[in-house]
């Protein structure tokens, strides 16, 4: 098969892991007989330095035209600080999302058994946790209307849903649930926001269409509490753009890990696959950062993008042999030897070569 990727590094350690999951998918590729078309393009301050804005036309294009998208990260601390700065890094994702529809996120958040204990949480609260957060990811306070009033002193932002908005990212997580173990839980606050009630009602009017899947209705609070004392409850979650937002971060810290977790973004145009992780600028160049969630984005590319189910699991079954044997990057190798990014690379791809490996 002929596989056209567009390759998107952006700042920070995004090159680096990127790099690694490139190596990854290349040797996959060959064991399986599919061609890769790479084709790279400027994201984020990256593109910025270049060309002035963080998703140019011609980034697009080159998205457009792609089977697939691999991201890496975005962000730059010049920006951070500076909150006049008239054109930020994080624009071009937001741009980029709407441009290509991606309205929905989908983050899995599950646990490795070889890590169980680096998570902050106990063993017994998050053992047996797999879950999908599904966020609504082009709607609501981050693309409503905002601005400043009364000379500057009053400043707002508004979430605004449509039904039809919350109808195609609901439709997505029924259909999930009934893939998987057929519970879905409506997140919203209801209780207090107008535009929660639509969704509730929206997502209570779809009920009849999946009579298999159970659904629960949940305030965003209280999820955010049970997140965390009862993860393996849930099953798949939906959300609104910022619920989800801050639910996603809270989740990747069941798994232990936040160089681990894989997502997608999907929707109308090409799909898109990252790691949660941000661009980390910090160890920027220093060969540390893990690329595992990138290379799991990778998984999930082959997988959801292209149907290469075989290719995905024999990714995550060398990613999971790379755990259990301790060939890790410093954020995972506590007192035991760290692995520099570029040497965990080499290892995967030395051990996709290998017939023992068992794909399960
Ligand atoms: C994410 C990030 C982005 C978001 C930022 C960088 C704009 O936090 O992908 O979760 O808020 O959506
Ligand atoms: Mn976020």
């Amino acid at each position: 098969m002929e596989l056209n990727i567009a390759l998107l590094p952006g700042d920070g350690i995004g090159p680096e892991v990127i790099d690694q999951a490139v190596k990854v998918v290349d040797a996959i590729s060959e064991k399986f007989g599919h061609q890769v078309n790479w084709t790279s393009a400027l994201t984020g301050a990256a593109a910025i330095d270049a060309v002035g804005d963080p998703y140019p036309e011609s980034t697009h294009a080159i998205c457009m035209a792609a089977d697939a998208i691999l991201f890496g990260a975005i962000g730059h601390p010049r920006y951070d600080n500076d909150p006049k700065a008239p054109v930020r890094p994080e624009q071009g994702l937001l741009k980029m999302r709407k441009k290509l529809g991606l309205f929905a996120n989908v983050r899995p958040t599950f646990t490795f058994p070889s890590l169980i204990d680096n998570s902050p949480l106990k063993r017994e609260r998050i053992e047996g946790t797999d879950l999908i957060i599904l966020r609504e990811l082009t709607g609501g306070i981050y693309f409503g209307e905002r601005g400043r009033k009364d000379n500057g002193e009053t400043a707002f932002d508004t979430c605004t849903y449509t039904r039809e908005e919350v109808q195609r990212l609901a439709k997505l997580g029924f259909e999930m649930a009934m893939s998987r173990r057929k519970k879905l839980c409506c997140v919203d606050k209801a209780n207090v926001l107008e535009s929660s009630r639509l969704w509730r009602e929206t997502v209570q009017d779809m009920e009849k269409d999946f009579p298999e899947v159970e659904v629960s209705y949940e305030f965003v609070d209280a999820v955010a509490m049970r997140l965390v004392q009862w993860p393996s409850s849930y099953d798949v979650l939906i959300t609104e753009n910022l619920f989800g937002d801050i639910l996603t971060d809270e989740a990747s810290v069941i798994s232990g890990s936040m160089g681990l977790m894989p997502s997608a973004s999907i929707g109308i145009h090409t799909s898109l696959f990252e790691p949660i992780h941000g661009s980390y600028p910090q160890a920027a160049g220093k060969d540390i950062a893990n690329p595992l969630a990138t290379v799991l984005s990778a998984a999930m590319m082959f997988e959801d993008a292209f149907g290469l189910k075989e290719e995905a699991a024999l990714i995550r079954a060398i990613v999971n042999k790379s755990l259990t044997e301790g060939i890790v990057t410093e954020d995972l190798a506590g007192s035991n030897k760290a692995y520099k990014t570029s040497e965990v690379g080499d290892w995967l791809v030395a051990n996709i070569g290998l017939p023992d490996l068992i794909v399960s």
